[in-house]
């Protein structure tokens, strides 16, 4: 369907396309090449973090980022609500995952439901900051993870550069996943990153990268030598194209937030007037970049409907997320069934993720704001 308003566009400039030419018409190093521990230094600096390691997704980075914490046999307590990436990169790692309830506000893993999921076989607890937002109970789960002796890991795939209480997502806990697939803060089209001030883990994390090969100070493609491979590993590395793009991005941070901001704010300003919904917000002391834009509506009947209204108007909208702990896998495979998560369930049947990208003409605000208006009327 050719939607009038799509769910979302990719931001770029032409900074990413000098980037990306300028590695491609060097002819060598579309592989390994330099921009590619440029990036991860960025990175680290960016996040304020000693180590950075690029991936070639978001999913990669989570699986490398379980294998090197070490999870096989042991349970991982993950949100349901999340992309499904969260909890299946637990299960490609050997571990099992728990799910456990969300909370209402931010939308992020609820530390009270949490805690009562905790047992001797607990190995790790993964937060999830929500769509630019942060996750309002972190503070909890890194107090958690601390009094039961557990790792606690952030799936930032979302929320790049949030910061709450002026301390950056992903750097709450021991290491952290990165995104930038094509709809998220800065994109690379596929690839993502683990960031962490652990040394064991980063070392862990360039192993797992690369097929358990020792390196030898010289890059593999530059030296006449033999490499030993010390471990089972993956070829999960990010093409230097990529990491070129990514650095592009990262450099306009700033300005493609505020561009993002000024959409989300102008759709706050306008949709709080109708009471039948609830916008999303930043949370106390906190940022809000708008990585997505998602609203809560009184039921499933009412969002359903007004899906409907969106789609004759040629808006996309969409269910960020319906619960993992529903996908066939978890309800065939782990017995998970409807009714397990009923705070997770009801806050999947009452939300709608609508358009925003950084750059949204005023037009097409004002074209969402006029169809959920009318739709109540
Ligand atoms: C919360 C979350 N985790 C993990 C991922 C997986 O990232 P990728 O698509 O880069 O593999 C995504 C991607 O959409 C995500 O939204």
């Amino acid at each position: 369907m050719a939607w009038k308003i799509p769910l979302f566009k990719t931001h770029w400039q032409q900074d990413n396309i000098d980037a990306v030419t300028k590695v491609i018409t060097r002819g060598s190093y579309w592989a390994t090449g330099p921009e590619i521990e440029e990036f991860e230094q960025e990175l680290a600096k960016f996040n304020n973090q000693k180590y950075a390691v690029t991936f070639n997704s978001g999913t990669s980075a989570l699986h490398a980022m379980y294998l090197a914490i070490g999870v096989k046999d042991k349970e991982v307590i993950v949100p349901s609500f999340t992309f499904v990436a969260t909890a299946n990169a637990v299960v490609a790692a050997g571990g099992i995952p728990i799910f456990a309830e969300s909370e209402e506000e931010t939308f992020g893993l609820d530390a009270e439901d949490v805690k009562k999921r905790i047992t001797k076989n607990t190995k790790a607890i993964v937060a999830l900051h929500y769509a630019g937002g942060v996750s309002k109970d972190i503070e909890k789960l890194q107090q958690l993870a601390k009094e039961h002796n557990l790792i606690l890991l952030e799936d930032n795939a979302h929320s790049l550069g949030v910061k709450k209480n002026n301390q950056l997502c992903g750097t709450f806990g021991t290491a952290a996943a990165l995104s930038f697939c094509q709809n998220k803060l800065i994109t690379t089209g596929e690839g993502g990153a683990v960031i962490t001030n652990d040394k064991l883990i980063y070392e862990k994390l360039k192993l797992l990268r690369s097929h358990g090969r020792v390196e030898t100070g010289v890059d593999y493609f530059s030296h006449t030598g033999d490499n030993d491979y010390i471990d089972i590993g993956y070829n999960f590395r990010m093409p230097t194209m990529n990491a070129a793009l990514g650095l592009s991005q990262l450099k306009h941070f700033q300005e493609t937030m505020d561009l993002r901001i000024i959409t989300g704010n102008y759709l706050n300003q306008h949709l709080k007037e109708i009471t039948k919904l609830k916008i999303p917000q930043p949370y106390e002391n906190s940022d809000h970049f708008y990585q997505m834009y998602t609203i809560t509506l009184k039921d499933q009947a009412t969002r359903d409907a007004l899906q409907k209204h969106l789609e004759q108007k040629q808006i996309m909208s969409k269910v960020y997320y319906n619960p993992s702990h529903l996908k066939t896998f978890y309800t065939k495979n782990y017995n998970y069934k409807t009714g397990d998560l009923p705070k997770t369930e009801a806050i999947a049947n009452k939300i709608l993720t609508l358009p925003i990208y950084p750059g949204m003409p005023q037009k097409e605000c004002e074209d969402i704001i006029n169809a959920i208006t009318e739709f109540f009327q």
